[in-house]
């Protein structure tokens, strides 16, 4: 069965193939950067001007890839929601009208729930049930994931989510957006002991995190500090911001460990990136006796191969065609069902 793919949740454009017989046979990715990048952060006409621009070449060019012709699709799946509304309905539509077109069955597909079956397709030994880290521009979410479409938020951000906080400090810093990879790399070249800044909640008794708090401090920290400022300064801010992160995430990770016995646990999304935070799970999981599954950078990020894998996953599981489903900007993972 071979599975084509749409992802325009917000600001990438991405089209893949998926086989039960090859794998991943295909994918491609379009950021809108420079469509965004002088606004600081993603505009959502833009962002659907542009899904409109790039969709069909992109789902041309992932059959072109995978040697492939639209007769040889068995489904079409595409990412529903959550996201933004225009965003998400260019990529509906244009997923459905190829399924219609096509006379194959339509998926639907939870963004999220594709961020956490990544994993799955360059670790085919991961089962359910498993613990999730994760970490994106839009959600941080300590997530157990049960079974597929059985998934329990045992913790979330009060607040901004953990990639936002990085493009906000991001933006204090003078750095391009998005501007989480900038950050980190900033960071390498900090010191850790210049500065220490607060762990919002990590006292806290539950598995919530915040991290509006954080931002504001390194705004009132630069605009203390004697301007413009300098290179090492910035980097030791990056540093000290990204080390405050990371530490509150690994500490609510492990707790939820503790809380589930997880065995496994997963690092999707965006910031799942962050090398810091990868070093520091792996090595927390040495100690502690569990697995820890990075999807590769690429597949962290927002891609449409796994959203393809998620439409398989799903179709063999049962789900049907539903072109009547409309989109769903809202659409908490906890309301998903097994097909
Ligand atoms: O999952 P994603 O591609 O998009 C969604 O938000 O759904 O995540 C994007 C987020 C952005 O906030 C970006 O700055 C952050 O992930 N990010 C990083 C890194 N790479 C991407 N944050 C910290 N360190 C990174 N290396
Ligand atoms: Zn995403």
């Amino acid at each position: 069965m071979r599975v084509l793919a749409i992802e325009s949740s917000c600001d990438e454009t991405a089209a893949a193939v998926y086989s039960s017989q090859g794998g991943l046979l295909s994918h491609v990715v379009l950021g809108q950067q420079a469509a965004h990048e002088r606004f600081g952060g993603v505009v959502p006409e833009h962002a659907s001007r542009e899904h409109i621009a790039k969709g069909l070449p992109l789902l041309r060019e992932a059959l072109a890839q995978a040697k492939l012709t639209p007769k040889d699709i068995d489904a079409v799946a595409y990412t529903a929601g959550p996201g933004l509304v225009g965003a998400l309905l260019v990529g509906a539509t244009l997923g459905k009208g190829l399924a219609c077109a096509l006379e194959i069955p339509s998926l639907p597909i939870h963004h999220l729930e594709g961020h956490l079956l990544a994993p799955f397709l360059e670790n085919p030994d991961l089962k359910f049930p498993f613990l999730a880290l994760q970490v994106s521009g839009g959600h941080t979410l300590i997530i157990h994931a049960r079974a597929l479409g059985d998934y329990v938020i045992l913790g979330e951000s009060v607040d901004d989510a953990a990639g936002e906080a990085f493009d906000k400090t991001a933006r204090l810093l003078g750095l391009p957006y998005p501007g989480g990879p900038h950050l980190a790399r900033l960071a390498l070249e900090g010191n850790s002991n210049s500065f220490t800044f607060p762990r919002p909640m990590y006292r806290s008794k539950d598995l919530n995190l915040s991290f509006s708090g954080l931002k504001t401090h390194v705004a009132q920290l630069v605009a203390r500090l004697p301007q413009p400022l300098t290179a090492t300064l910035k980097a030791d801010i990056a540093c000290a911001f990204e080390d405050a992160v990371v530490d509150c995430l690994v500490h609510k990770t492990l707790l939820a460990r503790e809380k589930t016995g997880s065995t496994q646990l997963i690092v999707a999304g965006g910031v799942g990136a962050n090398q810091k935070l990868r070093d520091t799970l792996k090595a927390t999981a040495q100690a502690k006796g569990f697995e820890v599954f990075y999807p590769a950078p690429w597949l962290c990020t927002d891609n449409a191969a796994m959203i393809a894998y998620a439409g398989y996953q799903r179709f063999i599981a049962g789900a049907t065609s539903d072109l009547r489903m409309g989109i769903k900007p809202r659409w908490p993972i906890t309301s998903l069902s097994a097909p």
